[in-house]
């Protein structure tokens, strides 16, 4: 059972689906998403990664094989990138995006952008991102998963809510669960690069997915706790267009 719960207390803007199934989840997420697209096919989307949203991004992939989508005009900002990790590197964020959209859709290669990784330029790459953002016009949806420790990107517990794209140091917390993916935990870069939450902040609209019980306490602290950049996901109370989509198992 889906069931929809308006938020009128804290932001007017946010609601809240709960889901059964990781299924579903994903499934309601790609109907916002593709939603958008059809919209506004020239759509500036802002995507993440992580286990969460692979199952949004297969059900998009279901929908443009069946000609229901075409992404030949949407144009894409990914959240960050492991600092030290080229595209080509089966970890990297790029990568990811690749195997798990990118090179499954009509998306035109020219309109992706994620974090050069291997920038020998930080401030001038972080700048041409946020220029790049705003020369599309900005984020008409952003995608989000949240981390048990509620950051948001690579934007990890005490990040400034002031900051645009910039370099980071992971916390031993994001290391740690990142280690799975990785043969060895030495091997997890240690810094990155993101958007700040300011970027996130200006998105026009905002998707934010959790998947299963090991989420709940995070999602709860973030939605109807005090809004601290303890748990940088709290500031999402305040967006104006902030939809939740979890599910409980
Ligand atoms: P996950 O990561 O989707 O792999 O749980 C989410 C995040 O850390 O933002």
């Amino acid at each position: 059972m889906t069931f929809i719960l308006d938020n009128f207390i804290r932001g007017m803007g946010m609601k809240i689906i709960f889901t059964d199934s990781y299924d579903q989840m994903s499934r309601r997420a790609a109907n916002i998403i593709s939603a958008q697209i059809i919209l506004h096919p020239q759509t500036v989307l802002g995507l993440a990664t992580g286990t969460t949203p692979i199952g949004t991004y297969q059900q998009l992939i279901n929908w443009y094989e069946k000609g229901d989508l075409d992404f030949s005009q949407v144009i894409t900002f990914n959240l960050d990138e492991y600092y030290g990790l080229s595209g080509e590197h089966p970890q990297s964020y790029r990568y990811f995006m690749d195997t798990y959209l990118f090179n499954q859709i009509n998306i035109n290669k020219k309109n992706i952008h994620i974090p050069n990784g291997m920038t020998s330029d930080i401030d001038a790459e972080c700048a041409g991102y946020d220029q790049a953002i705003e020369d599309a016009g900005g984020i008409d949806l952003q995608l989000l998963g949240i981390g048990r420790n509620g950051h948001i990107g690579f934007n990890e517990p005490g990040s400034s809510y002031e900051k645009l794209t910039h370099l980071v140091t992971l916390t031993e917390n994001t290391i740690q669960a990142n280690a799975r993916l990785f043969a060895k935990k030495e091997e997890v870069p240690t810094k990155a690069l993101t958007m700040g939450m300011k970027s996130i902040m200006h998105a026009k609209r905002i998707l934010l997915i959790a998947n299963g019980p090991a989420k709940i306490q995070i999602l709860n602290q973030a939605l109807y706790g005090s809004i601290t950049p303890e748990v940088p996901a709290s500031i999402l109370q305040l967006h104006p267009d902030l939809t939740v989509i979890a599910s409980q198992k």
